[in-house]
């Protein structure tokens, strides 16, 4: 098997070790982004996973130490709204037993009620999504009337119970590019993490147009002409971000330019979803059912060798050979597969 040298960890064709698993919780969501869950798709009639099909956090446990032994280094809980999965502190208690970057990206709606037992249950930190500061905007764009100032109160409680924030943003035309200079005023402030990320062509029913994208470079151009910036190394291999730094010494901000400057050369990650299937990149049509293994009473040591071939396999690179071709091609839904 390819083999990292210094570690010994596992290896994809295209060289890239395994350093990241988003396991989603939950394929339900209480908001309906028009990015990522439209009403016209999600609304009344649309199938979501029963309660029997979701993993326990037993097998989503045993599932993230055979990863861990694999490489991977950081965990993120995702969903659809994964603190809308009942008893999540439970799970959140067990994985913070293993040796990982824990955190969790969410809606924020249930975190001034749940912050305080997330941090205890061992929660490293949080990544909260949020769209515009603007009442209207965010309505319209999480399209269940959800204020924006309950966003901020879970923003507040997170910081208060010392979980560091990293805030969210998706850009799209024409909706929301307007509000970003304000977001970076308030989060420079705030001390919190911003990052702007390129509206993407995940999932087949968000009706994706490359002219709704706002590129990286629109978006750092609109912050540069009211906070002046320049950009900083990356941390670390593998960063979906790129960091700019603002000149006056306030902090920085991010980008996440996986339409116009792709980085799946250093994509580290993997995806499990609720139900047990693992996707091996964001845009997969297919996933490995690991559930069925698992419930079929498999060993470590062999669902560890599973993991492994899965891994060895991968030549994904969807955003690097994104055409109009592979736009209108089959995906899986990102409330499905995890964000
Ligand atoms: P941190 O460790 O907190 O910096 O998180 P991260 O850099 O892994 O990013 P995060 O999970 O916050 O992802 C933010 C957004 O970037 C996601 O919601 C996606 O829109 C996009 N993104 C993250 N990972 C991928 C990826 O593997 N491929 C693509 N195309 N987009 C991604
Ligand atoms: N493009 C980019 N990011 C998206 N997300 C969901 N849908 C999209 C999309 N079409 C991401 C956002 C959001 C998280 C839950 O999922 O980062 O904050
Ligand atoms: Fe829910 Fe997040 Fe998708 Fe919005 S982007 S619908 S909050 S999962
Ligand atoms: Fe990784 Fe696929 Fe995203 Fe490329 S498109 S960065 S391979 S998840």
């Amino acid at each position: 098997m390819q083999t990292d040298d210094t570690t010994g960890h596992v290896l994809d064709t295209l060289n890239r070790p395994l350093r990241d698993l988003r396991i989603s919780v939950t394929d339900r969501c209480n908001f309906r982004c028009v990015y990522c869950m439209p009403k016209s798709v999600f609304g009344h009639g649309y199938r979501f996973l029963d309660r029997k099909e979701l993993l326990d956090f037993e097998e989503i446990t045993r599932i993230a130490k055979v990863a861990i032994d694999l490489g991977v280094k950081k965990i993120r809980l995702t969903g659809g709204e994964p603190l809308a999965r009942r008893e999540l502190e439970k799970l959140i208690e067990m994985l913070a037993k293993l040796d990982v970057d824990l955190t969790l990206t969410t809606n924020a709606s249930l975190l001034p009620k749940k912050a305080q037992a997330l941090k205890d249950a061992g929660l490293t930190r949080i990544t909260v999504s949020l769209d515009s500061l603007d009442n209207a905007t965010f309505q319209a764009m999480n399209d269940v009337e959800f204020p924006v100032e309950k966003v901020l109160e879970g923003i507040e409680a997170a910081r208060n119970v010392g979980l560091p924030v990293k805030v969210n943003t998706v850009v799209k035309r024409g909706v929301n590019e307007t509000h970003l200079v304000d977001l970076a005023r308030y989060f420079r402030d705030t001390g919190d993490t911003l990052r702007f990320i390129e509206y993407m062509d995940v999932g087949a029913t968000n009706g994706w147009r490359m002219d709704d994208v706002v590129s990286a470079g629109e978006i750092v151009g609109l912050l540069n002409a009211e906070f002046p910036c320049e950009p900083v190394e990356a941390a670390y291999r593998g960063e979906v971000a790129r960091r700019w730094q603002y000149k006056d010494g306030k902090g920085e901000f991010g980008v996440i330019a996986s339409v116009t400057q792709p980085f799946c050369g250093d994509c580290t990650r993997t995806r499990l979803s609720a139900e047990g299937k693992l996707y091996t990149c964001l845009f997969a049509v297919r996933g490995h059912d690991l559930r069925a293994l698992v419930r079929s009473g498999a060993g470590d040591d062999e669902l560890r060798d599973k993991l492994a071939l899965i891994w060895r396999d991968r030549k994904d690179r969807y955003s690097e050979i994104r055409s109009d071709a592979t736009t209108d091609s089959p995906k899986v839904e990102m409330s499905y597969i995890g964000g």
